[in-house]
């Protein structure tokens, strides 16, 4: 038998080599190659729509309406999302036990409301999944269970059942013995991907997809099958694991910039509609070292308190300690102070710290850190009801920050009294909340 030679390829990134190699040269993932059979991979047959089937069509006579969209009544889902188009391809993506599973029983229980939903199950069987959905309350007649990994078998059950919607946890387990790899194996997840996808595409039936997130390179990632798919949303933790963040990395029917707060809790994934409240404290009385910041996260806007503590340092070479911000950048803005603001800050250790587990790289959060570290520095009690935003350059000069209108309007929805801004947003509507624009940091600290 005459048989191709075999490839290399990057189970991370699908990138592909002749040879094997250490570190993938397009993705940086090292260990990652892993060897591909080339030969035997059969089409399947009885399952590829014939030429006749499909003609082209004008564009005028394509039947779509935006009231085919379906929501699944899940508001932070929805939101990122933006509701299922007929056909459409979701992969959910995230690391092992960051509630992926759990999200998506929630969508295929409020989904089973109106239609017939497949959830198909590679990794758990179908009790397992009824202990998990009975202790989140559910008990759907039109939520069918399918525990089985083969390809063909879950292809034949969605032709034969026409579900409203399909999902299948997940494309690193399902397997087909057409394909010469073993399941989770690059062209096992690829080849797989690209039938399951194929079949509801033609019959028009939203799909939704799992897929691991992994380090070990032993079983292929998102990556390799996130052009097969319409849409990509990624499920993440914040810094502590207190909050779920779900983000749109991808998707051909609806903007990318939201995102979507989820707490994992005992009623599985609940979401955080109000975000204003969740990344600030209650303090009792005013204390100093804190100031707060309009964060502004994809397109949502919310408060996240800074929080700084200087201490007289007992050792020859100051403590400096960021949690939530870049250290690097923490050191650049208490240089900054101390040459802009004619200030010694090398007897103090500096702690600077953002509440909640954030973790925040928007420069135009420079303001607040300087504004939070020399309240501590001075103890002065602060005003949480100012906001402070702004990126602070190296002659101490306060620049622009993005989309500072959706911020400011979202914080005066929140009730806040006034901003400290760079002056070249004086201008800008503000309705009620009180604008203090401010040239530079001297003129900053100034006002506080
Ligand atoms: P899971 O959805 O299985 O994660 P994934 O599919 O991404 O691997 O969730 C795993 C974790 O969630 C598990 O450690 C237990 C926890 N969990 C809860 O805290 N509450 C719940 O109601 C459920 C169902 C799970
Ligand atoms: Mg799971």
């Amino acid at each position: 038998m005459a048989k191709s030679k075999n490839i290399y390829v990057c189970s991370e990134c699908g990138h592909s080599s002749s040879k094997w190699l250490g570190k993938c040269p397009n993705c940086g993932a090292w260990n990652s190659f892993v060897e591909e059979v080339r030969r035997n991979i059969k089409k399947h047959s009885g399952i590829q729509p014939s030429l006749s089937s499909i003609t082209p069509v004008s564009i005028t006579k394509v039947n779509y309406s935006e009231n085919d969209r379906i929501f699944v009544n899940i508001s932070e889902f929805d939101r990122v999302l933006g509701g299922i188009v007929p056909g459409q391809a979701v992969l959910v993506s995230g690391e092992p036990g960051i509630g992926k599973s759990t999200l998506l029983l929630q969508v295929a229980n409020n989904l089973a409301a109106t239609t017939k939903v497949l959830f198909v199950n590679g990794e758990e069987s179908s009790s397992q999944v009824k202990s998990r959905a009975s202790r989140l309350g559910m008990n759907n007649e039109n939520l069918l269970l399918l525990a089985d990994n083969q390809i063909e078998n879950i292809i034949a059950h969605i032709e034969k059942s026409k579900p409203g919607v399909v999902f299948v946890d997940s494309v690193q387990t399902i397997y087909s013995s057409n394909f010469d790899s073993l399941p989770g194996g690059i062209t096992q997840v690829r080849e797989g991907t690209n039938l399951m996808v194929g079949i509801c595409k033609r019959l028009g039936i939203p799909l939704f997809l799992v897929s691991h997130i992994t380090k070990s390179g032993n079983i292929a990632g998102p990556k390799i099958v996130e052009h097969i798919v319409d849409t990509v949303l990624f499920l993440e933790s914040d810094n502590r694991g207190f909050y779920r963040i779900l983000r749109s990395l991808k998707n051909r029917f609806h903007q990318t910039d939201e995102i979507g707060f989820f707490k994992m809790g005992s009623a599985g994934m609940q979401g955080i509609a109000d975000i204003g409240n969740a990344f600030v404290m209650e303090h009792e009385t005013q204390i100093s070292g804190i100031a707060i910041f309009p964060f502004l996260e994809g397109n949502r806007a919310f408060p996240v308190e800074t929080q700084a503590l200087c201490t007289a340092t007992q050792f020859n070479f100051p403590r400096r300690t960021a949690d939530g911000i870049e250290l690097n950048r923490l050191l650049m803005l208490i240089a900054i102070m101390e040459k802009r603001l004619s200030i010694n800050l090398a007897p103090y250790d500096i702690y600077v710290n953002i509440t909640g587990g954030l973790k925040i790289t928007d420069p135009a959060l420079d303001l607040a850190v300087i504004f939070a570290i020399y309240s501590s520095l001075k103890n002065i009690p602060s005003p949480t009801d100012i906001l402070a935003v702004g990126e602070v350059g190296l002659a101490g000069e306060v620049r622009l920050a993005r989309g500072i209108e959706k911020r400011l309007s979202e914080m005066e929805r929140l009730g806040f009294k006034s901003v400290v801004l760079p002056f070249k947003s004086k201008s800008i509507k503000s309705g009620k909340l009180k604008l203090l624009p401010i040239k530079n940091i001297k003129e900053g600290i100034a006002l506080l």
